[in-house]
């Protein structure tokens, strides 16, 4: 099942002199159950081919079928609602509210999709306990290190049960060892079912996955390399 369809994607930002074509003509599938990372130089549109896949924006044309729906020209409400039935995000910089324990903060999407409190606190719990942090459900982000909050931030992206997980470079801003940590809880997620898409400038983190997109001047230009395939590849 191709949970992710995108057939002849076009994103243009500014017009005239300022045009960007930041995608043209993306055509991408990826199947329920892949492993996929995403590469390529600074600029080459990973990240709004991202946040398109992630309905957090909408493509200037073109279709985009999630889960076999057509969300290219949803209004922003029926996005969020997507976003939050569907979809898992992680970003490099973590996110995580400051004033909040790590069990509240996985427990706040959970607000949206009308769960009963205590369930609420289940299935956050079993989310950290997922992700390795079950000692540290009451810390706050500051008494984290920088893996173990986005492990938090893993749980939270995990807890409404999405069928894909999406990260824009979740490692970019962690050490080896705890990019090695991280990496292995997206393994994990990924052969309990999840789909997973992230996008790293990383070989070493693109190697663990099982397929490696590669985009340049918005087009994708290699759509199923291996990791192997990667040592004859120049990265910048
Ligand atoms: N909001 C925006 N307004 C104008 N241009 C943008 C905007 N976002 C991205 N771009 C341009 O689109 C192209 C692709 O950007 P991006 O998707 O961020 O690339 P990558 O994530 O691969 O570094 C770049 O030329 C970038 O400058
Ligand atoms: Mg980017």
């Amino acid at each position: 099942m191709k949970i992710i369809r995108l057939e002849n994607i076009f994103k243009i930002y500014g017009s005239g002199e300022t045009e960007v074509k930041a995608l043209n003509n993306v055509n991408l599938t990826i199947d329920e159950g892949e492993y996929c990372s995403i590469m390529g130089p600074s600029g080459s549109g990973k990240s709004t081919a991202m946040n398109i896949i992630g309905c957090l924006d909408r493509p200037s044309s073109g279709s985009y079928y999630l889960d076999n729906v057509d969300v290219a020209q949803m209004n922003d409400k029926a996005l969020a609602h997507i976003r939050n039935k569907k979809l898992g995000f992680v970003f490099q910089q973590f996110h995580l509210l400051p004033q909040l324990t790590a069990l509240e903060n996985v427990i706040l999407p959970m607000a949206y999709a009308g769960i009963n409190p205590q369930e609420r606190r289940d299935r956050a719990t079993e989310a950290l306990i997922k992700v390795g942090l079950e000692k540290r459900l009451n810390n706050k982000p500051t008494q984290l290190s920088g893996g173990q909050q986005q492990r938090v931030a893993i749980a939270r992206a995990i807890v409404n049960r999405p069928v894909v997980l999406l990260a824009d470079e979740p490692t970019g801003a962690l050490d080896s060892r705890t990019t090695q940590e991280v990496m292995d809880i997206f393994s994990e997620l990924n052969a309990s079912g999840i789909t997973v898409v992230m996008v790293t400038h990383e070989p070493e983190v693109a190697r663990q996955t099982q397929r490696i997109v590669w985009f340049r001047d918005g087009e994708v230009v290699h759509s199923h390399l291996t990791p192997a395939d990667l040592n004859h590849m120049a990265v910048s």
